[in-house]
C-alpha cells in the first residue's frame, strides 16, 4: 500500500473520527481552539505538558503491573485516567478522537485483576494514541512548530532593498543558473560578476537563519550558520572562479562544484524546510 499524502487547501472538512485508509490522509488546519495552549513562544505548550503527563501516568501504571505491584498500579491508573479525561476536554473539536469509556474500564479492569480486560482496553486506549498523532501531528507541526517564511523579509544585498523571502529565493535562483548559463558562453569576465553576485546573496541568507533559530545549540560551533549557508559554498564559489583562471574551462571541476552547491545547499535545505512552508501556502496563511 503506497501513502498518499495530499493537501486540501483551506477546506474545512468535518473530522472523520476513525482513519482506516490512508487515502483519508489529509493534512489540514487543526483546529483553532488549540491557539490558546501555543500562545506564547519558546515556552512549552499546555497541550503538550497534558500529552507528556498521560503519557508518564500511562507508562507508571503498565510499569507497576508488570511488577505485579496492584494497589500502585490502580493509583496510576486513575491518575493516568483524570489527564486523559482533562486531556479529552482541552480541544472540544477532539473529543471523540478520545476513548473515555475505554478508559473507565481499564481502570475497573486493573481494580479486578482482569488481565484479559486488562489487555483488551489497554490496547483500545493506546489506540487512541497512534490514531490522533498519525492524523495530527504534522498539521500541529506545521502550524505551531515551523514559523512562517512569509513574514520573513530578507536584505538583498545587490540592491540593498528588502524582499519577501520567497522573492529572494527566485533571485538566489537565477544568480545562481546565471553562473552556468555564463560558464557555458565563456563569457569571463561576466562570470565572474555572476559568481560574486551568487556569493553576496548566499551569505545575504545567512541573516534570516536567527529569524528562527532563536538559540544557538551550543555557545561555541557549530553553529546553524555553518549548514547550507557556511564557508564550505564560499570555499565551493572559489573553486569554481578557478576554473577559469588557468586560461582553458574545467569543466568537470566546475560540474562538480556546482552540483555540491546544489546538493548541500539549495536541496538539503528545501528537504528540511520546504514541506512546512509549502502545507502553510496551501493553507493560505
Ligand atoms: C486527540 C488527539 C490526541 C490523542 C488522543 C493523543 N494525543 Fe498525544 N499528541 C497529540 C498531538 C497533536 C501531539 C503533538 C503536539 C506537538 O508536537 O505540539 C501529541 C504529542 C504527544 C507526545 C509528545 C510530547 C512531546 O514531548 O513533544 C506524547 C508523549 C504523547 N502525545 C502521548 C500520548 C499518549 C500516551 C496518548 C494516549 C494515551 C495520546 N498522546 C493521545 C494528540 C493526541
Ligand atoms: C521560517 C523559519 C526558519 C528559517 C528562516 C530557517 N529555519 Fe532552519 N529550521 C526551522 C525549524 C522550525 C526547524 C526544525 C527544528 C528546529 O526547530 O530547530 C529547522 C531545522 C533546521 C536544521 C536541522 C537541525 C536543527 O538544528 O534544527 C538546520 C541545520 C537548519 N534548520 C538550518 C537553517 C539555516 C542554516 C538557516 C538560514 C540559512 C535556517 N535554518 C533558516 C525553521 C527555520
Ligand atoms: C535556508 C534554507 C534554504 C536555502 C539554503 C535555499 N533555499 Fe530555496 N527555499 C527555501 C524555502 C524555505 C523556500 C520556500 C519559501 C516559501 O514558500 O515561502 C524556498 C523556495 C525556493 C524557490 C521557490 C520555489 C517555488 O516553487 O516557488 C526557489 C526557486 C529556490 N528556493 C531556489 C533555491 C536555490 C537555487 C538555492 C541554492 C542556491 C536555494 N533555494 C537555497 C529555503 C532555502
Amino acid at each position: 500500500m503506497k501513502p498518499k499524502f495530499s493537501i486540501s487547501a483551506g477546506i474545512i472538512l468535518l473530522l472523520i473520527p476513525y482513519i482506516s485508509h490512508s487515502a483519508d490522509f489529509l493534512v489540514q488546519p487543526p483546529p483553532l481552539s488549540m491557539d490558546k495552549f501555543y500562545s506564547e513562544r519558546g515556552k512549552t505548550s499546555e497541550w503538550i505538558e497534558q500529552m507528556r503527563q498521560i503519557s508518564k501516568t500511562l507508562g507508571a501504571t503498565l510499569l507497576s503491573m508488570d511488577k505485579k505491584n496492584w494497589g500502585e498500579a490502580l493509583k496510576n491508573a486513575q491518575d493516568f485516567g483524570s489527564a486523559y479525561k482533562k486531556a479529552a476536554k482541552m480541544i472540544p473539536e477532539w473529543k471523540d478522537l478520545f476513548d473515555l469509556e475505554a478508559s473507565e474500564l481499564f481502570i475497573a479492569s486493573i481494580q479486578s485483576q482482569d488481565t484479559e480486560n486488562i489487555k483488551q482496553f489497554s490496547g483500545k486506549v493506546k489506540k487512541t494514541c497512534t490514531q490522533c498523532h498519525r492524523k495530527n501531528n504534522i498539521s500541529v507541526w506545521a502550524r505551531y512548530h515551523w514559523p512562517s517564511t512569509q513574514t520573513i523579509k530578507v536584505l538583498d544585498p545587490i540592491d540593498e532593498q528588502e524582499v519577501d523571502y520567497d522573492r529572494f529565493m527566485h533571485r538566489l535562483s537565477s544568480s545562481f543558473k546565471n553562473i552556468e548559463i555564463l560558464f557555458g558562453q565563456e563569457k569571463y569576465n561576466e562570470f565572474w560578476k555572476a559568481i560574486d553576485i551568487f556569493s553576496k546573496r548566499l551569505r545575504g541568507l545567512r541573516s534570516v537563519c536567527s529569524k528562527c533559530h532563536v538559540t544557538e545549540w551550543t555557545k561555541n560551533s557549530p553553529s546553524v550558520k555553518d549548514f547550507f549557508v557556511g564557508e564550505d559554498m564560499i570555499d565551493a564559489l572559489q573553486e569554481i572562479k578557478k576554473t577559469y583562471a588557468s586560461g582553458a574551462p574545467d569543466a568537470k571541476l566546475f560540474k562538480k562544484k556546482m552540483e555540491y552547491i546544489s546538493e548541500q545547499s539549495c536541496k538539503m535545505c528545501h528537504l528540511i524546510h520546504q514541506p512546512a512552508a509549502m502545507i502553510q501556502r496551501a493553507w493560505g496563511n
